[in-house]
């Protein structure tokens, strides 16, 4: 059961309110959610987790393992494929045999799923492919629950705006948000971002970043007919292929080089002011596997000072690989992911005392939620998120965009049909992209696609 709200001064901590419940009528109140004002050492922090994949699974077992902050337990899951809910729990039991209680009633299967588990819960993982990010955090404000959430937090710009609208509510609310955006919790970068804002190599005059490698994983069609012995249905197909159909997962510069790109914007502390790029799919070709998405983007994003970030990433094998990102000053440069500097102040990170940043944003958070501190990595992970989107979006089109303009652009790709959370999507929403006669899907023509 969802807990009721409280009524409590907003200048009282929860514990004093706890002590002072007399000074409740004469102060001036407004309505609080559970543990918005922090949590003893001796409350349990109830946790659901909506899409119970790989990364899901794991931030959950983060959550699991801030438990010397003070219990936490997982009570409940939604997820619109029954599999994978299914192995994440047995994985999850396994390790944290004690604090894994879900049992069926409170396994939720199917598009309204995410609204049953976060009633259940006072903090939320929300893990699904981005595309339905916004529609499970805008939800998971609206119950008033502490939030971590993967990134990137949408798959367009409709969707980002949305996060932000949803993140105003949050914040009056002091709802804890947390983005899977890690570096920001690596010590390596935080310690190297320090020196840079300190001015270690000057003022800084030009960024590039890779993610350039292989395709992650693909699921082909013709194996998950066979694995579950039928023939799924399109949606179906595109959701177990999610990574290959931009409306779910944003394309590969959203889906991976955010990362990159989010560390540049950390850099110039904020986002890029336009964007120019050129893309395409050279070895995307080779059938509807291969989905929607390019396989190569190449993007100049310009800051408010004139200042470059040259940005590539790029799935093909047997090429140059680089996960990394650098910049050059008026006083030297800096490998950013290796942690050094070169030049007047030459400097190397000693990685004595690092922490596995996946877990330390999930002790960061839930210090934040116990401490009742305000907490929300919302701004840089949205504006990380409309960056990449704005890249793809420049590629797309061909042509060169504004950061403001592109997320304005009312060219949605995600089906508004799902913000409803209908039960019955299965059957009534179909993919916005579906395969031609040839049996491939449309690609976006640089020149030709519309994408404001
Ligand atoms: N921060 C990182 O380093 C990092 C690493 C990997 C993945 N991720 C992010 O985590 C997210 C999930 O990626 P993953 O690799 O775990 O994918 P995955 O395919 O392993 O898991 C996605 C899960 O969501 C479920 N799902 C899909 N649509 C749903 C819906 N509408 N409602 C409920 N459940 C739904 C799927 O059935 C699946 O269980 C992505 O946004 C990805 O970018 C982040």
């Amino acid at each position: 059961m969802n807990p009721p709200s409280k009524i409590v001064p907003a200048t009282l901590g929860r514990r004093s309110f706890l002590k002072s419940t007399g000074a409740l009528a004469a102060a001036s109140a407004l309505p609080v959610e559970r543990f918005a004002f922090g949590a003893s050492n001796n409350d349990t922090l109830k946790l659901a987790l909506i899409g119970c994949g790989g990364r899901g699974s794991g931030a959950a077992n983060q959550a699991l393992s801030t438990s010397n902050l003070g219990p936490v337990k997982l009570i409940a899951v939604g997820d619109v494929h029954e599999d994978r809910m299914q192995s994440s729990l047995t994985n999850l039991q396994k390790t944290h045999a004690d604090r894994v209680d879900v049992p069926k009633e409170r396994q939720f299967l199917g598009f309204d799923a995410y609204k049953k588990a976060i009633a259940e819960a006072d903090v939320v993982i929300l893990s699904t492919p981005p595309g339905f990010r916004p529609v499970h955090f805008e939800e998971a404000v609206r119950q008033g629950k502490h939030i971590f959430m993967e990134k990137p937090v949408a798959s367009d710009a409709n969707g980002v705006r949305r996060i932000l609208a949803a993140a105003a509510e949050a914040k009056k609310k002091k709802l804890k948000i947390g983005v899977g955006l890690q570096r920001h919790h690596q010590l390596g970068y935080q310690e190297t971002l320090a020196r840079l804002h300190d001015g270690a190599i000057g003022d800084i005059t030009s960024m590039r970043c890779y993610w350039n490698g292989n395709r992650p994983w693909q699921k082909k069609r013709a194996d998950l007919n066979k694995q579950y012995g039928k023939e799924l249905s399109e949606l179906e197909y595109q959701l177990r292929n999610w990574y290959y159909f931009t409306w779910i997962c944003g394309d590969h510069i959203a889906e991976q080089h955010i990362h990159n790109l989010d560390v540049i914007n950390w850099v110039k502390n904020g986002p890029p002011v336009k964007a120019r790029a050129m893309g395409g799919r050279e070895l995307n070709n080779g059938g509807s596997d291969d989905g929607e998405i390019f396989d190569h983007f190449a993007c100049e994003f310009e800051y408010a000072d004139g200042s470059i970030c040259y940005s590539y990433c790029r799935h093909q094998p047997g090429c140059w690989n680089s996960v990394s990102e650098h910049a050059v000053g008026t006083k030297g440069h800096v490998d950013i992911s290796g942690y050094k500097i070169y030049g007047d102040n030459q400097w190397r990170f000693k990685t004595e005392g690092a922490k596995d940043p996946y877990q330390q944003e999930h002790d960061d958070l839930f210090k934040a939620i116990r401490e009742g501190k305000e907490y929300s990595e919302i701004e840089y992970g949205a504006s990380s998120t409309m960056t990449s989107i704005l890249g793809r979006m420049a590629a797309y089109s061909g042509k060169e965009l504004e950061y403001d303009a592109a997320l304005k652009s009312t060219v949605n790709i995600f089906p508004e049909e799902f913000y409803s959370g209908d039960p019955r999507a299965w059957e009534t929403v179909q993919p916005p992209n579906k395969p031609g006669p040839d049996g491939l899907y449309p690609r976006a023509i640089p020149g030709k696609t519309k994408v404001i």
